[in-house]
């Protein structure tokens, strides 16, 4: 995520979650947060995605990903979600963590897809709109899981070009 990116970033943000980002968040975590690891997902001139996560010891803490509405659905999060875990089985990582909005079915679907499991949860996490937070993570990044995330890019890559 650069500078360029920030405009169809935050637009994408207002249209995945219930409060926006507050100005100058990303700002922050392009440039200013050395912790940070953001990525954007271009289709053309597009972006039309964006995820992020905080590297800090050895965990990777995913702190979002979002999918523009109009291209939900064709398996862009879960790309931007394999990227991330590809990535912090390069750090290396030994723990990859999230939360996730109770309500929010659909990211977990996401999740358990990538084998994260609920280990617990916020009580009134999120301050808009008091709801708990779901904790997830996954139990080992080892040589098998890295293996299934191998079949699983096969698998996607295969699925993006065939609906190309
Ligand atoms: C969560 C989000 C990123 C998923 O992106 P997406 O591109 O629509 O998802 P994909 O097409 O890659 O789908 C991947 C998996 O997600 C889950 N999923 C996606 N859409 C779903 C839906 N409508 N209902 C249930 N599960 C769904 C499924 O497990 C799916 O795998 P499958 O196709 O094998 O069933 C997107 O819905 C989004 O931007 N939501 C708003 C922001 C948000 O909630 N982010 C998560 C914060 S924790």
């Amino acid at each position: 995520m650069t500078a360029a990116d920030l405009t169809a970033v935050y637009a994408i943000d207002a249209l995945s979650f219930p409060t926006p980002a507050r100005q100058g968040l990303f700002e922050h975590e392009a440039s200013g947060n050395d912790l940070a690891h953001y990525q954007v997902l271009w289709h053309g001139q597009q972006v039309v995605g964006f995820a992020g996560y905080w590297l800090i010891g050895d965990e990777v803490h995913i702190s979002t990903v979002a999918v523009h509405p109009a291209w939900r659905g064709k398996g862009l999060g879960e790309l931007l979600l394999l990227h991330m875990l590809f990535l912090a089985y390069e750090h290396p990582a030994n723990i990859v963590t999230l939360e996730v909005r109770r309500s929010n079915h659909t990211a977990q679907q996401l999740y358990v897809k990538y084998r994260f499991e609920c280990v617990g949860e916020r009580r009134r996490y999120y301050r808009d709109t008091g709801e708990d937070a779901l904790i997830m993570t996954i139990p080992a990044l080892d040589a098998p899981y890295f293996q299934f995330l191998e079949s699983q890019r096969d698998r996607l890559f295969a699925q993006l070009q065939s609906e190309a």
